[in-house]
């Protein structure tokens, strides 16, 4: 851990901000950390990025955080704009003296059950790691993170369970400075239901929300055509 300072600073970077799994998860994340006396700092990238004082309180929050944890979602394989948008941000204004001796942590939460969807995106992660000279601290993946949906993780009982599990590993080797082991992004990526129950169980949700907007007989409709 960085000598100076022990704040683990947690981004959020999907534009769902307070409502997103993402967010769900690093709200849990920064919880079990400040169990352990560790001091915490938690910022929603997408307000920020808007003005240039957010843009200059996400630097300075990152000069003073002595680990980094990035939670996103998963965008068309890749990374949200937002978090794109940190990135540059951050090799364009931090020298990485400014950065060197802090780690970063990602974790990444697709739609699709299957976790290994994320695989390019948590890679596209580490190469920005090494580009702004951050020292990667592990990358874990998350499927089906529509069956979370921004539910606090305390509350979303067996659907949540691994991803708690694995998040409790992860709080205790950021409190002790180390990287996420192994077994916590294991841990992460195992399945919570059978990838064809999650499909039903989502086509369901979708079907209930057009019956509750009135729109269950146009489920066909083909306004563009
Ligand atoms: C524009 C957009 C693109 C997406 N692309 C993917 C994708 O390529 N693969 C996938 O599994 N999920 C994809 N999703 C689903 C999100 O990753 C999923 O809903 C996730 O749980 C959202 O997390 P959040 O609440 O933290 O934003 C996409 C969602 C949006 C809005």
């Amino acid at each position: 851990m960085h000598d100076d300072n022990n704040i683990i600073l947690l981004l959020v970077g999907s534009p769902r901000g307070k409502r997103s799994t993402s967010n769900a998860i690093a709200e849990y994340l920064e919880s079990k950390i400040k169990e352990t006396g560790c001091k915490t700092r938690r910022l929603m990238l997408s307000p920020l990025l808007l003005s240039e004082n957010g843009k200059t309180d996400i630097i300075n929050s990152l000069k003073e955080a002595g680990s980094i944890v990035l939670a996103a979602p998963l965008y068309a394989d890749g990374l949200p704009s937002g978090v794109l948008e940190l990135m540059e941000l951050v090799t364009e204004r931090a020298d990485k003296k400014d950065l060197a001796g802090r780690s970063l942590t990602v974790v990444i939460n697709s739609g699709f059950p299957e976790a290994k969807h994320s695989e390019l995106a948590l890679a596209m992660a580490g190469e920005f790691a090494k580009e702004a000279g951050l020292s990667w601290h592990g990358g874990l993946i998350f499927g089906g993170g529509e069956a979370i949906k921004g539910t606090p993780l305390r509350e979303a009982g067996g659907r949540a369970r691994f991803l708690r599990e694995a998040l409790d590993l992860v709080a205790s080797s950021l409190a002790k400075g180390e990287a996420a082991p192994k077994e916590a992004a294991a841990l992460m990526a195992r399945p919570f239901v059978p990838s064809w129950l999650y499909i039903f169980m989502g086509n369901l949700g979708w079907r209930v929300g057009a019956y509750k907007n009135r729109a269950y007989g146009k489920l066909k409709d083909r306004p563009y055509e």
